[in-house]
């Protein structure tokens, strides 16, 4: 598709977005921190892609006709939307819903972000060009530097108990990478008790934790610099639970994040965002008793539909999950 131009004037003319012109000092990472300016910028790069993509990949996904039934029947759709951003993913969605569908349909999103500067134009967007959608937006902080998965889960169960609602569709665009991609926790670990770097490495890999070594200046201590990855690790096992508890019978849950390294400090032993997803999806398998029918696994690829470098486009390669819920017979066969 082509990013519309109604939309796309919107975004310049009346919300002030941004185009930054080299390209390279704008790094998507630690968007919760973002201030205005760089939300602007997010809003005038980023949000058409996500936009484009959505709409793409659910255009392949309405070609199953058991989804796409299933939807047409809804007089109400509902989307939850993690890390929503300016909304771009729901929009792209509610977009080419309203193409097939028509416009009569009825839709309740829920978006969840932890950055007011870059939620600030859903609101305006959304009243502009979905009219047949009301929206609700929550505001989950979390810090990836301080935190862990467990406080994430919390926060987030928090929400969703107080929402008391199931979704058709659930959508983590680009959200979970940044979880995993924060800067690295310090710890330190009296020399009296690990007295040799060797020591040290013997108890972390008894907790798999992989580290690296900084010996103190005042040589009592080791600080042992841990990626945050680690300390995260399970948050895309969590949005998979999290789909068996809110997810509506022939619902989608959709993730989606750039393949990008997570431990880009250390270049020794680079793990990727794919591995992880592929990991956990594996953790998932095998431990819960999953409502997931068809898990798309994560891919490693370009979305390649012919935009060339367009604003379109992310030429990056970007690490999918898709996955479907069993309808309720499907449900109780396995029962
Ligand atoms: C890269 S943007 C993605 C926006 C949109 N979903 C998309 O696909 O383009 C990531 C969003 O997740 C939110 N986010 C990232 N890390 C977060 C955190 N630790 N706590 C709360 N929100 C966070 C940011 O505020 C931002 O809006």
């Amino acid at each position: 598709m082509k990013f519309p131009a109604e939309i796309d004037d919107f975004l310049f003319d009346d919300l002030n977005a941004l185009m930054s012109v080299k390209s390279t000092n704008y790094i998507v990472r630690k968007t919760y921190l973002f201030n205005d300016v760089r939300a602007k910028l997010y809003l005038g790069k980023y949000y058409p892609r996500t936009f484009c993509e959505l709409y793409e990949i659910f255009k392949l996904i309405l070609k199953q006709d058991e989804i796409a039934n299933s939807l047409r029947s809804k007089e109400i759709i509902k989307i939850l939307d993690l890390g929503c951003g300016p909304g771009c993913a729901t929009h792209g969605l509610l977009w080419l819903f309203k193409e097939t569908f028509g416009c009569e349909k009825k839709y309740e999103v829920y978006c969840i972000d932890g950055n007011e500067n870059m939620t600030a134009d859903l609101h305006a967007i959304t009243e502009r060009f979905f009219p047949n959608t009301s929206l609700r937006l929550e505001k989950l902080e979390f810090d990836p530097t301080k935190e862990n998965i467990d406080n994430f889960k919390a926060k987030l169960e928090k929400i969703l108990t107080e929402v008391d609602e199931k979704f058709d569709i659930i959508i983590v665009s680009k959200f979970i990478n940044e979880v995993y991609t924060e800067d690295w926790h310090e710890r330190l670990y009296s020399k009296t008790k690990y007295n040799s770097e060797k020591s040290i490495a013997d108890n972390n890999r008894n907790f798999g934790i992989p580290t690296t070594f900084i010996k103190d200046k005042d040589d009592d201590f080791y600080k042992i610099v841990v990626p945050s990855y680690q300390y995260n690790k399970g948050a895309y096992k969590l949005m998979l639970e999290l789909s068996n508890k809110y997810l509506d019978k022939c619902g989608i849950l959709y993730i989606s994040d750039p393949n990008i390294c997570v431990n880009w400090v250390n270049n020794d032993n680079d793990i990727y965002i794919n591995e992880l997803m592929k990991e956990e999806i594996q953790e998932y398998l095998n431990h819960v008793d999953t409502i997931l029918q068809l898990l798309i696994e994560p891919t490693n690829r370009c979305f390649d539909i012919a935009y060339e470098n367009s604003r379109e486009r992310f030429t990056k390669h970007e690490a999918f999950i898709s996955a479907f819920s069993t309808s309720d017979s499907e449900r109780r066969k396995g029962e």
